[in-house]
């Protein structure tokens, strides 16, 4: 019996593959555990319908709160399903609350623990992805690494090697599959820039929103900004009354222009893999986005001071500016005059993960 566990957006296009490949091999013998950390339809049911994951078998509806308040509430009901399951693995992926709550429950009950995109590190302990992909990674039994930095990481930080598999980026499995259909969901409106940021250090205080908000706005002075909000993002733009930047639109626009950014609710997985693959670059502070745009070959500007995700600065399209005007503004005019890196793709980014993921989880358990 293996448990599944997600929570947050980021985590479901990380899990299907997985469910896909146990389905594949005619494995059954697994269960899908949604802790709930997200639950907006576009922030969650979307992705499981995109993803053709049906629905999850246990639900823990815990809902937002404190960090302290959401990782307890997942352990606590967490513990409760492991009780009565008693599983032999559970199997957690990236770096939200959800997953180090998950992580810990599993290693104070003394069940193996497989953990999904393991290694990856920002150096930088205000992050709470930071502290959770830490701490997953010491309680764990298999580490799944995506790129060689989590390799390098992980010896570094005196994980036993036979803990450490490198087995490629198990989201461009979801990607790769998915990516026919989001073609046809390409918006076919002229050039345009698709923008995400979501980041509690860009997001919480009226300074540092207004400093990225003056970024979109030089870059939209050469081509229209197109920006999926997050609900934190939304709350906090009401909160500052920094609104009156955006023009709000309930859909991507049908005829973007220079000189706006439009504001435009959260956009399911294929949908925003379309938008993606349509943009003429793209600018955000997501983990995962940075390595999507890797895959698709779209140039990324990262308004972060790190990245944890290093291959897609040194092999993909990514530039990490933090919120330097200068640097940011540089960066854009090379994409627009065409003088940008191309990039090129990571090894083992090949939609083949989950496969190398099974083999390794299903071969631990058989006789
Ligand atoms: C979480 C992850 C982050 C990931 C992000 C992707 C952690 C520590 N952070 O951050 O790594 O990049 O998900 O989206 O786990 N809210 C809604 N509806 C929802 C979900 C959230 O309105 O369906 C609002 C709530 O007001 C909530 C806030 O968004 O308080 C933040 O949600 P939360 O899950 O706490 O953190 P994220 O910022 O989404």
């Amino acid at each position: 019996m293996i448990l599944i566990i997600a929570g947050a957006r980021p985590n479901f296009m990380k899990i299907a593959p997985i469910v896909w490949e146990f389905e594949r091999r005619s494995f059954a013998d697994y269960k899908i555990v949604h802790t709930g950390q997200h639950y907006d339809y576009e922030m969650s049911q979307a992705f499981f319908e995109d993803l053709s994951l049906g629905e999850p078998d246990f639900f823990l509806n815990v809902g937002s709160g404190t960090h302290t308040y959401q990782t307890a509430s997942v352990m606590i009901a967490l513990e409760e399903i492991c009780t009565e399951l008693n599983p032999h693995l559970i199997i957690v992926v990236g770096d939200v609350n959800s997953t180090l709550a998950s992580s810990l429950v599993a290693s104070k009950q003394r069940i193996p623990l497989a953990h999904v995109e393991a290694g990856l590190r920002s150096f930088d302990m205000a992050m709470p992805e930071e502290v959770n992909r830490i701490l997953t990674d010491h309680v764990s039994d298999f580490l799944l690494v995506s790129e060689q930095s989590g390799i390098d990481n992980l010896k570094r930080e005196g994980i036993p090697d036979d803990r450490v598999h490198f087995v490629g980026n198990i989201m461009i499995d979801s990607l790769n599959r998915i990516l026919p259909k989001a073609h046809k969901e390409k918006p076919t409106a002229g050039e345009y820039i698709a923008a995400t940021i979501h980041r509690p250090s860009n997001v919480d205080d009226a300074a540092s929103l207004s400093k990225i908000i003056d970024l979109l706005s030089d870059a939209a002075k050469h081509h229209p900004v197109v920006m999926p909000a997050h609900p934190r993002t939304k709350k906090n733009l009401i909160l500052f009354g920094l609104e009156k930047h955006f023009l709000q639109e309930p859909r991507f626009p049908e005829s973007p222009e220079p000189g706006n950014i439009y504001l435009v609710p959260p956009i399911g997985y294929v949908g925003f893999v379309g938008m993606m693959a349509g943009a003429h670059y793209v600018i955000t502070d997501s983990g995962g986005i940075q390595e999507e745009t890797t895959f698709l070959g779209i140039p990324c500007v990262t308004l972060r001071e790190n990245t944890e995700r290093p291959a897609t600065v040194e092999i993909g399209t990514n530039t990490v500016v933090g919120t330097d005007k200068a640097a940011f503004g540089e960066t854009i005019k090379n994409i627009r005059e065409g003088t940008y890196k191309t990039g090129g793709r990571p090894p083992l980014w090949d939609g083949k993960t989950s496969e190398r993921v099974c083999d390794i989880l299903l071969s631990a358990y058989s006789p």
